[in-house]
């Protein structure tokens, strides 16, 4: 099955829970999607958080596949952290989770990956696909290898890479329970 993946190249919001502990940036109110470009011009213009894709409107292009390096080897150092708005985790051992191709240059770095999740599952997702929301979705940041840490890449134009997934939720039977599981969007 192939996953349905996005990527977002903007200096990503994710940066502001660390330092201020969810507090300045919300879902709804004055701290809305609609108003992040006040506080983080970075959210304005093209490239703007959150994102809703219209699919009428994106050009079709044919990118070579992305490869993921190292994320089937073991990992033994994975640190889970409620920072306030999501579950972030991150991963501290070596050699780093990769990935490349697509339409990146060079290799970017795995860095942390967080959820974005709602109160019930009619909504959730930060992005949206013809402004249907999803009950949950993945962010996998990366930075890229040349500028070594998160820190350095954020002052770069090409120095992230978020790999956004939607979830949906499905029913499952399993040992006469029914089960309630999220699932990556697939695409036939
Ligand atoms: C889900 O939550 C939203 C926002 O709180 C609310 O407007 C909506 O009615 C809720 N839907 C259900 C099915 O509970």
């Amino acid at each position: 099955m192939k996953i349905m993946v996005f990527m977002l190249f903007a200096l990503a919001l994710m940066q502001a829970p660390r330092i201020t502990y969810g507090e300045d940036f919300g879902y709804d109110g004055n701290t809305g999607p609609t108003f992040w470009s006040e506080r983080y011009r970075e959210c304005a213009g093209k490239h703007q958080s959150p994102i809703n894709i219209n699919v009428l409107h994106v050009k079709q292009v044919t990118l070579p596949d992305i490869t993921f390096i190292g994320f089937d080897d073991s990992i033994d150092n994975v640190h889970v952290t409620n920072n306030g708005h999501t579950v972030l985790i991150e991963v501290r051992n070596e050699p780093h989770p990769r990935v490349r191709g697509g339409p990146l240059e060079g290799d970017y770095v795995f860095s942390q990956m967080h959820f974005h999740w709602g109160d019930n599952d009619t909504f959730g997702s930060e992005d949206k696909i013809n402004h249907r929301s999803f009950p949950m979705e993945l962010h996998m940041v990366f930075f890229k290898e040349e500028y070594k840490s998160v820190s350095e890449a954020v002052k770069h134009q090409d120095g992230l890479t978020v790999l956004a997934f939607f979830y949906e939720v499905n029913v499952l039977l399993f040992e006469n329970r029914l089960l309630f599981i999220y699932v990556p969007l697939g695409l036939p």
